[in-house]
């Protein structure tokens, strides 16, 4: 498949800022209660269920925590730079280069997906084809966990990331309920979708959505 267009601005933008990124993203155990929470409540769900991919895991944070709570996580991102990283910092984890708009992982071999901070560089009409890779990689009962800002209908374009580094990605944020019925119209059964206001230093609506693959 021809790579989406909007990739090579994601893929150059995090590698410009993968190492400020790292340094200034919290530690998951820093997080709020609840984040931390719905976390810990993913992999209760996910934790007997085989592989768990971590797609657009950055530095690899969030997919240690994972695997500290029991979980066979392993990490994806389209940044060969964050690779890097995550293979540094957690060199007994694997990650490995890959879009989640084409995931090089076979049909049903996932018991798990999380998708934490990292779908809204997808341009709202590339969300099916990324949603249709969920459902292809999840085995029948597998989980998945969606996380990141939501809104209602924001096209972002910063210049600046991370310490000032140029960026070129947009972000989409998204009305929660259109990111369920993406979800929904791509197979898969939306069991939890819970919005966190803004509060303290989150400036940004957050939402979380639990579904699975049916049986
Ligand atoms: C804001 S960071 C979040 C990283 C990590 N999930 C975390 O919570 O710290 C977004 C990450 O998603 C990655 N990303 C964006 N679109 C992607 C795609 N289509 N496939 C794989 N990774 C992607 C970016 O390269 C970046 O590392």
């Amino acid at each position: 498949m021809t790579e989406p267009p909007h990739l090579s601005a994601v893929r150059a933008s995090y590698d410009a800022v993968a190492a400020d990124y790292a340094r200034r993203v919290k530690e998951p155990a820093e997080l709020d209660p609840v984040s931390r929470a719905m976390l810990a409540a993913f992999a209760d769900l996910v934790r007997d269920r085989g592989p768990v991919a971590d797609l657009g895991c950055g530095p690899g944070k969030v997919t240690a925590h994972l695997a500290a709570l029991g979980v066979r996580a392993f990490g994806v991102d389209v940044s060969p730079r964050m690779i890097e990283l995550a293979r540094a910092a957690y060199p007994e984890l694997r990650f490995t280069v890959g879009s989640m708009t084409a995931l090089d992982i076979g049909d049903g071999d996932l018991g798990g997906i999380l998708a934490y901070y990292t779908t809204h560089h997808t341009p709202p009409q590339w969300l099916p084809t990324v949603f249709a890779e969920f459902h292809r990689t999840l085995a029948p009962g597998g989980r998945l966990m969606l996380a990141g800002h939501v809104g209602e209908d924001e096209h972002l374009r910063p210049t600046h990331a991370y310490g000032g580094h140029p960026v070129s990605y947009e972000s989409y944020l998204l009305p929660p309920d259109r990111i369920a019925d993406l979800l929904h119209r791509a197979g898969l059964v939306v069991t939890t979708r819970m919005v966190q206001e803004p509060e303290g230093e989150t400036k940004r609506q957050v939402g979380t959505f639990l579904a699975y693959k049916p049986e």
